[in-house]
């Protein structure tokens, strides 16, 4: 097991990084408050990990409530929010209760929120079971919830107190999903880790063919990249905008095409070839480096196209972003393969070239 730390004072939090780690409640235990935890998974995930959890915590003695939640990003709303404080009211759990998100990042967005505001708020575990929400989602304490206007437009910063990131539990996950995950590490590399690009470069077969020790190496420098730009800026005032290469052409695509048509990583790989574009554009990369980006995400088997809509559609959806201030989009783009900044003076006729040179 690797562990590394992710430095917020008196709110610091270990990532665990390994093999068979929920089975162990010796990793666990140290971080309830109580002897008292109520799980979230979802209806996918349960029937595969819930039971191995169960079994441990009740070895180390804690009682156990679960809510079982309906799988997809479609059910990453009110409603489906609203069911874990069903559970959480009707089982009488208290603000000493550790709540333990147990899926992927829909289910740990949706359970990190929900911990984050019942009674105020309780303490938080995360076991992240998609390759996704191992080098990403589970880290940080961005929670969240959609709205059909918008990705992720209601929610909190909220961290956990601990983070098991178990790769044997990316055994069973779907290749698309894989896939989908390796487009957020992929990002790492582009904004802010070139030797890590290029490790990719040189290793993206094995990580595809589930190779043990490439899957933990990048899922620990995925972490060490985002643990480092979070603790730097927990709440987004600068630096951890970063982490959104990508997302703002692909929240829209997300947004347009229906919550779950396109995967989260899907989306994100199409709009950091949008973004990308716009860097050419604005005489930043070279068309050679185009090609490497774009041949990495294909060997991927990501999209380096987005999604077919209007450009006027994304840019209207575009303009609900999160980074948008005073009115004014601010994009992510990239300086070099490498180095990302932050740019709020795109014109709009070069980002609608961008879109249109990189949409369906
Ligand atoms: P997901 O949670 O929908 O999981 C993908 C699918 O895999 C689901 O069907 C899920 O049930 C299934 N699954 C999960 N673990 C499995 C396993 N081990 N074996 C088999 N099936 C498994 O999607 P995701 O890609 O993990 O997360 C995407 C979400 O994360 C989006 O909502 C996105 O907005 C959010 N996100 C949040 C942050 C953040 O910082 N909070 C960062 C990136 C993405
Ligand atoms: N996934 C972007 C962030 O955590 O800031």
């Amino acid at each position: 097991m690797r562990t590394l730390n992710v430095a917020l004072g008196s709110r610091s939090y270990p990532i665990h990084i390994g093999q068979d780690l929920f089975a162990d409640p010796s990793l666990i235990q140290p971080f309830l408050k109580t002897r008292r935890v109520a799980i979230v998974t979802n209806d996918v995930v349960g029937p595969l990990y819930l039971k191995r959890l169960e079994e441990a915590l009740d070895a180390a003695d804690v009682s156990t409530s679960v809510a079982v939640l309906p799988d997809g990003e479609a059910h990453k709303d009110w409603q489906t929010l609203n069911l874990i404080f069903d559970k959480l009211l009707a089982e009488r759990c208290e603000r000493s209760t550790t709540l333990i998100a147990l899926g992927g990042g829909v289910v740990g967005d949706m359970a990190g929120f929900a911990a984050a505001t019942y009674q105020r708020g309780m303490p938080f575990i995360q076991i992240p079971t998609t390759l996704l929400s191992q080098v990403d989602s589970s880290v940080g304490g961005k929670t969240a919830i959609n709205h059909p206007l918008g990705k992720n437009m209601i929610g909190a910063f909220y961290q956990p107190k601990l983070v098991l990131a178990d790769i044997r539990t990316l055994d069973t996950l779907p290749d698309r999903e894989l896939r989908a995950g390796l487009a957020e590490v992929i990002k790492y590399g582009l904004i802010r880790d070139p030797a890590f690009f290029e490790w990719l470069e040189g290793n993206l077969e094995k990580l595809l063919e589930r190779d043990a020790d490439a899957l933990a190496f990048a899922v620990e420098r995925s972490c060490a990249n985002k643990a480092e730009v979070v603790a730097a800026d927990e709440t987004e005032q600068g630096e951890r905008a970063l982490l959104n290469l990508g997302h703002t052409f692909g929240h829209a695509i997300e947004t347009g095409m229906g919550y779950g048509n396109w995967l989260h990583g899907e989306a994100v790989a199409a709009g950091t070839m949008m973004a990308a574009e716009l860097s050419r554009l604005l005489g930043w990369l070279s068309s050679a480096d185009i090609a490497r980006i774009e041949a990495l995400f294909g060997r991927a088997g990501l999209p380096v196209v987005g999604a077919k809509m209007p450009v006027e559609q994304y840019l209207d959806l575009m303009a609900h972003d999160k980074k948008v201030e005073a009115g004014k989009l601010r994009l992510v783009l990239l300086r070099q393969i490498g180095r990302a900044v932050i740019h709020g003076n795109s014109a709009a006729p070069m980002i609608a070239s961008a879109i249109t040179a990189r949409c369906a």
